[in-house]
């Protein structure tokens, strides 16, 4: 498996307090049987980032944890209009492992205004937007019907392994069913913090998927998927998003047509 979205860089964000706790992640991912780990670091109001310094920490860690998993690099995108100038303008390293995918994430109970054309410019700079985590945030969880337009543009979803598994409580856990129902997700990442209370472990939710939904699903959104956006590479043919709209009017035909 591959964790695309984790945050085991030490003294960096609200992720891996020290180094020791940095190794006790990464050595957990190994275990668990990821082999890369994306470290990306938050870019928002309360931490900056710093490029250079993320390479050098990252570099001591691999170092110290040995070959797997193998740590790549980029960034947990808080989509602000400072950070996509940054980001569009400036071309700061945000994306993941210098491919063109870069994570975004907005507030966990509200979605700013204009998103659309936040996506949009994020999209003509040249990159593929991944949302992270819609199941955890309130007005999207409510605007599945939004996601699907974005999703419709180009725009990828990545949900947390932990919401899936329901960690994060019933309604996430309901989102992550709902937006799978509508095949809305194409990712599932660890967005590990330390190695207690938000671990860096995908096995859980792979195993759930496995189970209820099938291999190939399972294997497309811990394996496939996030193999293609390391190496930057267009994702693997995948089942197509519904509309949230459409799929009710389909399975109010199915209920009328069965009765007739
Ligand atoms: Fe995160």
């Amino acid at each position: 498996m591959i964790d695309i979205h984790c945050h085991p860089l030490p003294d960096t964000d609200d992720g891996a307090r020290n180094f020791e706790t940095a190794l006790a992640m990464l050595r957990m991912s190994a275990e668990d049987g990821v082999t890369h780990v994306v470290a990306t670091p938050h870019c928002n109001f309360r931490f900056d980032f710093d490029a250079e310094r993320n390479r050098k920490k990252a570099e001591e860690l691999q170092a110290a944890v040995g070959d797997t998993p193998k740590i790549l690099l980029g960034c947990d995108f808080h989509l602000a209009y400072e950070n996509i100038r940054r980001l569009t303008q400036d071309h700061e390293p945000f994306s993941i492992n210098g491919t063109g995918y870069v994570l975004v994430e907005f507030d966990e109970h509200f979605v700013p205004a204009h998103m659309d054309n936040a996506f949009y410019d994020i999209q003509l700079a040249g990159f593929t937007p991944i949302l992270t985590h819609p199941e955890r945030n309130a007005m999207c969880r409510r605007r599945l019907e939004d996601v699907h337009n974005w999703l419709s543009r180009g725009c990828l979803v990545q949900i947390t392994a932990q919401s899936y598994t329901g960690g994060f409580g019933s309604e996430a856990q309901k989102a992550c069913e709902r937006l799978l129902d509508l095949n809305m997700v194409h990712i599932v990442a660890s967005d590990a913090h330390d190695p207690r209370r938000r671990p860096p472990i995908l096995s859980a939710a792979f195993q759930k998927m496995f189970s209820e939904r099938g291999q190939t699903l399972a294997e497309l959104l811990f394996q496939g998927n996030p193999e293609a956006v390391i190496q930057g590479k267009p994702l693997p043919p995948g089942p197509t998003p519904l509309s949230p709209s459409q799929k009710k009017k389909t399975r109010w035909w199915a209920f009328f047509s069965s009765r007739r």
